[in-house]
C-alpha cells in the first residue's frame, strides 16, 4: 500500500501533538477544568490588551484618603542599621513573632551578614520584618520575647499591625518605607520569606557583577505572567470581584522571592503611597504599584516561587532561591559554601556531566514544581 510520506509525517505530529496535550492534562496535577479555563482566559487577556493603565486610574485613590500615609508605628526598629555606605544587598525576610526557630537557622546561614563580608566580600544588611503577634493571650509575653531577641541580635523591625496573612500588604509597605527613609542607597533590594534557602555565593556574585554595569530597572523572580485571581470563595487567595474585577493580575513576581535594584524600591514605594491597599496578597500589590510605574520584571529560572529545588551539586551550582526549607537549612548551605561540591561542575567535563545530569533532573514528562526544564538548556 502506498502512503504519501508527507501525510505520515503530519498524522504523526498530530499524534505527538494530542499525546502531549492528554499527558500533561493528566499529570498537571490537581487543575480542575476551571482553572484551565480561568487561566486560559486570563492569559489570552493579558496578551489581548497591552497595558494595565485602567487598572492604575481605578486602583488610585485621592490625596485626601491618604491618612494611612503615616502608616503604622514602628515597635521595634534600628534605624542605624544601613549607614554604611557600601551595601550591596538589604535583605527583608517575611517573618511571624512566633518563627523564632526560622529566624535562628537564617542568622546561621544565608542570612549571616558576617559570612558575606568575610568569604564574599559584600556587604549584605538582613532585617526582619514583622507585625504584633496575633494571639491576644500570649501577645504581651511574645513581645517581650521578641524583644529580649532583637537585644541579642538587632536585626527585627516591627511595625503596630496584627501580623496575620491578610495584613501582608502592610509588611510590604513596612519594607518599601524602611527602604526609603533608612537605606535608599542600598544598590539592590530583596524581599523574600523565612521557609526559603537562598543561594548567598551565587546571588552575590551575580548582583555583584550587575552592580558594576550599574543595572537600572531591575526586578528579577519567579514571573507570573497573566494570572487569574482566585475566585473561589474557599481558598486562602480569594479576590472578590469589587477589589480585582478584572480577568488577570499585570506580571508581578512570586512574593517568596524576589531582587530589585533601588530605583524600582523608590518608584514601587511612590507608587505605593497612591494605590489602594486593601488588595491583601502582598506580591500582586507589589506588582500594580511596579505596573503603574511602568517597570516590568524578568524571570530568572533559579529562582524558584512555591517551588523546592532537586537535590544535586549540577542544580546547586546555578541555583538563587528554592522555596520550603527550615530543617534542611545548614546541610543546604554546607553544599553552598563547600568549595568541593562546586568542583563537582567545574572544567569541560564537570560542565558537560551537570549539563546531562540537569536535563535528566528537570526535563520530565510530568510536571513537577521545581526549576523549568529550561533552565538545564541555559
Ligand atoms: C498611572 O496613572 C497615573 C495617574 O494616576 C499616570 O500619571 C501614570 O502615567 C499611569 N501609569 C501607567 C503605567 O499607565
Ligand atoms: C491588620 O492590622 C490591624 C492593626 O493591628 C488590625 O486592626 C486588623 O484587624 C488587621 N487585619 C487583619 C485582617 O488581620
Ligand atoms: C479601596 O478599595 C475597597 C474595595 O476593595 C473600598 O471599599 C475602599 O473604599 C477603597 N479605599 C479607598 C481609599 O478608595
Ligand atoms: C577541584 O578539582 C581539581 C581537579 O579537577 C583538583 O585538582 C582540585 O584539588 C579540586 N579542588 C578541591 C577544593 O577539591
Amino acid at each position: 500500500m502506498y502512503v504519501n510520506p508527507r501525510r505520515v509525517k503530519k498524522c504523526q505530529f498530530v499524534q505527538i501533538f494530542a499525546t502531549c496535550f492528554i499527558l500533561c492534562l493528566m499529570f498537571w496535577g490537581p487543575l480542575d477544568e476551571n482553572s484551565v479555563v480561568s487561566h486560559m482566559k486570563s492569559y489570552s487577556y493579558r496578551y489581548l490588551i497591552n497595558s494595565y493603565a485602567f487598572v492604575n486610574k481605578s486602583l488610585s485613590v485621592n490625596r485626601d484618603n491618604l491618612d494611612r500615609v503615616a502608616g503604622y508605628q514602628y515597635l521595634i526598629n534600628h534605624k542605624e542599621k544601613c549607614q554604611q555606605q557600601d551595601v550591596l544587598l538589604l535583605l527583608f525576610v517575611k517573618t511571624s513573632p512566633e518563627n523564632s526557630y526560622r529566624r535562628d537557622m537564617i542568622r546561621q546561614t544565608w542570612g549571616n551578614e558576617n559570612y558575606v563580608r568575610s568569604y564574599l566580600n559584600a556587604n549584605i544588611k538582613t532585617l526582619f520584618a514583622l507585625g504584633k503577634p496575633k494571639d491576644p493571650i500570649q501577645r504581651d509575653q511574645m513581645q517581650k520575647r521578641l524583644q529580649m531577641e532583637d537585644d541579642k541580635y538587632g536585626d527585627l523591625i516591627q511595625q503596630d499591625f496584627l501580623d496575620t496573612f491578610y495584613n501582608l500588604t502592610h509588611k510590604l509597605l513596612l519594607q518599601f518605607s524602611w527602604v526609603n527613609k533608612f537605606c535608599s542607597h542600598a544598590k539592590f533590594v530583596m524581599s523574600a520569606d523565612d521557609d526559603i534557602f537562598i543561594h548567598m555565593p551565587n546571588l552575590v556574585a551575580y548582583l555583584q557583577n550587575l552592580a558594576q554595569i550599574g543595572v537600572q530597572d531591575f526586578w528579577i523572580g519567579r514571573v507570573h505572567r497573566g494570572s487569574p485571581p482566585v475566585r473561589d470563595k474557599t481558598s486562602k487567595y480569594y479576590v472578590p470581584y469589587e477589589m480585582y474585577p478584572w480577568p488577570a493580575y499585570p506580571d508581578y513576581t512570586a512574593g517568596a522571592a524576589y531582587v530589585i535594584s533601588s530605583d524600582v524600591a523608590a518608584k514601587v514605594y511612590e507608587a505605593s503611597q497612591t494605590l489602594n491597599t486593601s488588595l491583601y496578597i502582598d506580591d500582586v500589590f507589589m506588582g500594580l504599584c511596579a505596573n503603574k510605574m511602568g517597570v516590568v520584571p524578568q524571570y530568572h529560572l533559579f529562582f524558584s516561587g512555591e517551588g523546592k529545588a532537586i537535590y544535586h551539586p549540577c542544580i546547586y551550582n546555578k541555583m538563587m532561591t528554592s522555596h520550603g526549607h527550615v530543617e534542611d537549612l545548614h546541610y543546604l548551605w554546607k553544599q553552598a559554601t563547600d568549595p568541593k561540591v562546586k568542583n563537582i561542575s567545574s572544567g569541560f567535563w564537570g560542565r558537560t556531566y551537570c549539563r546531562v545530569v540537569n536535563i535528566m533532573l528537570l526535563c520530565r514528562l510530568y510536571y513537577r514544581d521545581t526549576y523549568p526544564c529550561l533552565a538545564a538548556l541555559t
